[in-house]
């Protein structure tokens, strides 16, 4: 198959690269002259098919590595920095003035997104609109927390002023998917919560924050965000190996955060806010409405190409339905529109990872040799950045389709009789991050239901699997995940409860008072932000 080429729209052709010649380390924006990395789009310019150039970046080393951690140190300075003693309506003022600067760099960073990842113009818009509302939401979460501790509590003859306070010096990774959203998801939580930076972008989808270095820069404290290129291995480990690290932020594969995990000297010093693979399955009932479930089936299977923690990577469907799904379902994937991003009604578009259609193929070939067939006339067919979804049936535990997560446009199908096919499958999977569940009586849905909610954590019923809404929690069991992300869930992540505690006597309460009074400590206050 040949890749279609439509002329490209003004607005959205590369006319000038990015060569992104600076990093950021203690509040400056360093010239680099070392190497450095072309970024490349798998997205051609011309109608002969050829990737694009978007531009470069520093491959920075081990030395630029260690001076962001020193920076991110030196801000924290063991708790006495200005950051982490900040107070919070301070911490928030800086926290506005870095989004007020984000939401005009708005065109830029979606049509970089578009050309470095694929993403389509309305999931680029979606990506830049969902994380500027998550800021906000952070924000008027971080303030009613703040509320909340506005407060002395007394029990057993002590006073306690509580609140939640930083953890320190925090190691940010995000991944290619969601370069900004879910970056940020972390970054700003973070942030806010008082602990300072060291941010690597991911290997795609990183010259997208070029055009917010600046508001980095001017919106924070010096040392506060500091922000490295280059390769994940050069520059986290000699920074996890420091042990200086007092968390580990990631989102990605769980061999890295196992091996970045297990460079830290002092593991109990270290915290993990990890969001890691899955194999989210969909299960389809005999009763199910085949309508809807079709429509959320394509939409979880095939959204960003299948290129989502959350999408559904495995079908099971009962045997007395499996013909008609298999069918309906094969002809409505046939069905979606292939295009570049900015095209009108494209669903699916490039594979970013050059290597992408190839390791696809590998999988479909796979299952083919071991029983499988492509059940859609499309399936599998291959352009030189894409591979068309393969609707595969019947899949079996022995081929590697069913076995690995796949992050890519290839749906397998597993009929079952006997509804504990599908638990146990679960149940012995290494993932448990959420399930589909299609049908319509409750007798057998309620069961199921109560079953569910125990191996995986969010249980999506006839509805297809996804994070949003962004306050609900985000979370996994097993190689899933380690802690929960949610608007609120995030804060206390990032942080820890830490309090003042004191006699109930004069003497003490006369002191909290006159602190109160006289405003001293920006720890222990009663005032409200409104
Ligand atoms: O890659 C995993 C993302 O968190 C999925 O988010 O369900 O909103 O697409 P989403």
């Amino acid at each position: 198959m040949k890749t279609p080429f439509l002329k490209i729209p003004q607005d959205y052709k590369i006319t000038s690269q990015v060569h992104q010649s600076t990093y950021l380390v203690n509040g400056d924006l360093k010239p680099w002259k070392g190497d450095v990395a072309e970024i490349y789009s798998t997205i051609s310019s011309t109608e002969a098919y050829q990737p694009t150039l978007l531009g470069t970046i520093p491959q920075l080393g081990e030395k630029e590595a260690l001076e962001a951690l020193d920076a991110a140190c030196k801000a924290y300075d063991k708790g006495k920095g200005l950051w982490p003693t900040m107070k919070v309506i301070d911490r928030i003022a800086c926290m506005e003035k870095f989004v007020d600067q984000m939401k005009t760099k708005r065109d830029e960073v979606v049509k970089l997104l578009m050309w470095e990842i694929g993403k389509t113009l309305p999931d680029s818009e979606k990506e830049f609109d969902r994380t500027v509302d998550y800021i906000y939401d952070t924000i008027e979460d971080y303030k009613q927390m703040d509320r909340d501790s506005a407060k002395f509590e007394k029990s057993g003859g002590v006073n306690a002023h509580i609140r939640r306070g930083p953890l320190g010096v925090v190691l940010c990774l995000g991944p290619y998917n969601y370069p900004l959203n879910e970056t940020f998801c972390l970054l700003i939580p973070a942030l806010i919560m008082g602990n300072t930076t060291i941010f690597k972008p991911a290997k795609l989808g990183v010259l997208l924050l070029s055009p917010l270095l600046e508001a980095f820069q001017n919106s924070f404290p010096i040392g506060v965000v500091n922000i490295v290129y280059g390769r994940g291995r050069v520059l986290a480990t000699p920074i996890m190996e420091s042990g200086k690290i007092d968390v580990l932020a990631l989102i990605g594969n769980s061999t890295s955060a196992n091996a970045l995990h297990n460079k830290h000297p002092k593991k109990n010093r270290l915290r993990l806010v990890l969001g890691l693979e899955a194999k989210n399955p969909g299960i389809i009932l005999p009763d199910a409405d085949l309508d809807l479930a079709i429509e959320e089936c394509l939409a979880g299977t095939l959204s960003f190409n299948g290129q989502r923690c959350t999408a559904l990577k495995v079908l099971y469907v009962h045997e007395a339905i499996v013909d008609e799904f298999n069918s309906r379902f094969s002809a409505r994937v046939d069905g979606m529109k292939l295009g570049n991003p900015w095209e009108l009604g494209a669903k699916l578009t490039p594979l970013p990872e050059p290597g992408k259609p190839a390791y696809i193929k590998g999988l479909i070939d796979d299952a083919i040799e071991k029983g499988a067939t492509i059940l859609n006339e499309k399936g599998g067919e291959i352009t030189d950045n894409y591979i068309f979804p393969a609707v595969l049936y019947p899949v079996t535990k022995e081929m590697n389709v069913f076995q690995e997560e796949q992050f890519g446009p290839v749906i397998p199908v597993v009929s079952f009789k006997d509804i504990e096919q599908p638990l146990d499958d679960m149940a012995e999977s290494n993932y448990g991050q959420q399930v589909s569940l299609f049908g319509s009586d409750i007798n057998t849905l309620s069961p199921l239901i109560d079953t569910l909610v125990n191996l995986v954590c969010r249980v999506n019923l006839n509805s297809s699997c996804q994070r949003g809404p962004d306050t609900y929690p985000f979370t996994g069991r097993k190689d899933s995940a380690f802690s929960t992300l949610s608007v609120h869930d995030a804060l206390r992540s990032f942080s820890i409860r830490t309090f003042v505690a004191s006699k109930d006597n004069d003497y003490n309460n006369a002191i909290l008072g006159q602190i109160l009074k006289e405003k001293t400590s920006n720890f222990i206050s009663t005032d409200y932000i409104l």
